[in-house]
């Protein structure tokens, strides 16, 4: 399954189902998290409500930048780690890539720092309306969030 359309910033995304067909190093990982019956997310600084997520460092794959990114965000602890998918966004700056991956949370331990977030926020559901809320980052406001939840939500939560 592979889609093509635009972000938040009218860049051009592409978004596949495919195993890491962009890059099998890519720089960047997204991770949709469940924490019991709940959604994890994170409340970036300047960005808002997102899934955590972030760069791959120098030496790391890009499952532990995933297991490394839940925990310094949220403090989450990964139970376990599927890949689900991976895009890639031509932005004018350059190209991103990033995959996607889905995990169920463990525990929540706290955390005395959680970086340029506000720690972990717990949801019951993504509203419908994410694309118009001020309160999401423009990372929750292109259809990455609805193609992958709907693949979560059939593969892992049924
Ligand atoms: P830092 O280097 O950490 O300060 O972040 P940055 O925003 O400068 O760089 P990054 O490489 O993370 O992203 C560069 C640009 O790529 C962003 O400004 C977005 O336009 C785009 N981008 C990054 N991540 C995503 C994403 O998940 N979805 C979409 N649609 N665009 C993204």
């Amino acid at each position: 399954m592979n889609y093509t359309f635009r972000d938040f910033y009218h860049n051009e995304v592409q978004l596949s189902f495919e195993h890491q067909p962009f890059s099998k190093t890519p720089k960047h990982v997204w991770v949709i998290c469940k924490y019991k019956k709940q959604w994890l997310l994170t409340k970036h600084g300047s960005r808002g409500l997102e899934f955590p997520g972030g760069k791959v460092e120098e030496g790391e794959t890009a499952q532990e930048a995933a297991i490394r990114e839940v925990m310094e965000e949220t403090g989450g602890v990964v139970k376990d780690l599927h890949y689900i998918a991976q895009y890639f966004v031509s932005g004018k700056s350059g190209t991103i890539i990033k995959n996607v991956y889905f995990a169920h949370i463990d525990s929540l331990v706290e955390q005395d720092t959680y970086y340029e977030t506000d720690g972990p926020k717990l949801l019951n559901h993504i509203p419908t309306n994410v694309k118009k809320s001020h309160r999401y980052s423009f990372m929750m406001k292109d259809d990455v969030l609805s193609h992958c939840l709907q693949f979560v939500v059939e593969k892992y939560c049924q």
